[in-house]
């Protein structure tokens, strides 16, 4: 059966798309079945993987609300071993929509059950909020993996993550964890990367992925051209690091 991990930090700018992206591409290219779920109304996950967000006819907000399944939602065929599940801003309009319905919290991982089987890994990417969309994406998923970037700010927010996260656990999905948090940004020419990542090592009690993202340019290019780092640019830093994030997620499992 397939792991679900949700990529979530509140904290806006962080590396998530950017790691759900790659993470998502370089696990298709080791050969696992992947789908990429975006749960973000910014579809940057849905255009930094190909797609031309505002051309699709139907989104994840359509199965959302019940107006498609899931099955008629998922885009096939443009990256060989992964799926994805679009979003665009049409997404935004759910929180509203939502609020009457019974077991709102519950919407997405309802549709995702019925094809969790045909996957090896569903990877998704959230919003940069507490959102219903958020808690929606952790109800869904197995595992929790946050992306923290090598700043001053770092730790900012965490506790309440990580607080949500033990809420979730606790109320909705008792199967709930935190899968780690991975380094993202770090510049090897700063003595501040370096600080934060020994900072956080010495305060933060959870699993901490062995590969560090490096601040890159070519991570920061790829999505233009709607292609991920390991087609983009695979002999790149970005690409190696990407690599060696997806051998260790898959070692886990
Ligand atoms: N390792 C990296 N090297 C260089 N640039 C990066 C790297 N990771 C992310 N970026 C850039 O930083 C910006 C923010 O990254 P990203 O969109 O992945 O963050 P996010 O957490 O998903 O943001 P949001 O909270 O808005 O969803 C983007 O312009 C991205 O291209
Ligand atoms: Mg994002």
């Amino acid at each position: 059966m397939g792991r679900i991990i949700a990529i979530a930090n509140q904290k806006g700018g962080v590396g998530k798309t950017t790691t759900a992206i790659n993470l998502s591409a370089c696990l298709a290219e080791k050969g696992q079945k992947v789908l990429a779920i975006d749960m973000d109304p910014q579809g940057n996950m849905s255009s930094g993987l190909g797609l031309d967000k505002d051309d699709i006819d139907k989104t994840i907000y359509d199965m959302i609300i019940g107006e498609a399944e899931i099955e008629e939602v998922i885009q096939r065929g443009t990256i060989e071993n992964l799926d994805i599940l679009p979003s665009n801003v049409d997404l935004s309009a759910v929180e509203i929509e939502l609020i009457d319905v019974e077991n709102k919290e519950f919407v997405v991982k309802n549709s995702v059950q019925k094809i969790r089987d045909q996957y090896d890994f569903i990877i998704i990417d959230c919003p940069p909020s507490l959102s219903l969309l958020t808690i929606n994406s952790m109800t869904t998923a197995d595992s929790v993996l946050v992306p923290i970037q090598c700043e001053y700010y770092a730790l900012e927010g965490l506790s309440q993550l990580i607080h949500t996260v033990e809420l979730v656990k606790d109320r909705l999905n008792s199967g709930l964890e935190i899968e780690g948090v991975v380094f993202t940004m770090f510049d090897a020419r700063t003595n501040l990367s370096l600080q934060v990542v020994e900072n956080v090592k010495d305060n933060l009690q959870q699993n901490i992925y062995k590969t560090i993202i490096p601040r890159n340019i070519r991570l920061a290019e790829a999505p233009s051209y709607g292609t991920p780092i390991n087609q983009y640019d695979p002999r790149s830093a970005g690409a190696e690091s990407y690599m060696r994030l997806a051998e260790e997620v898959i070692d886990k499992k």
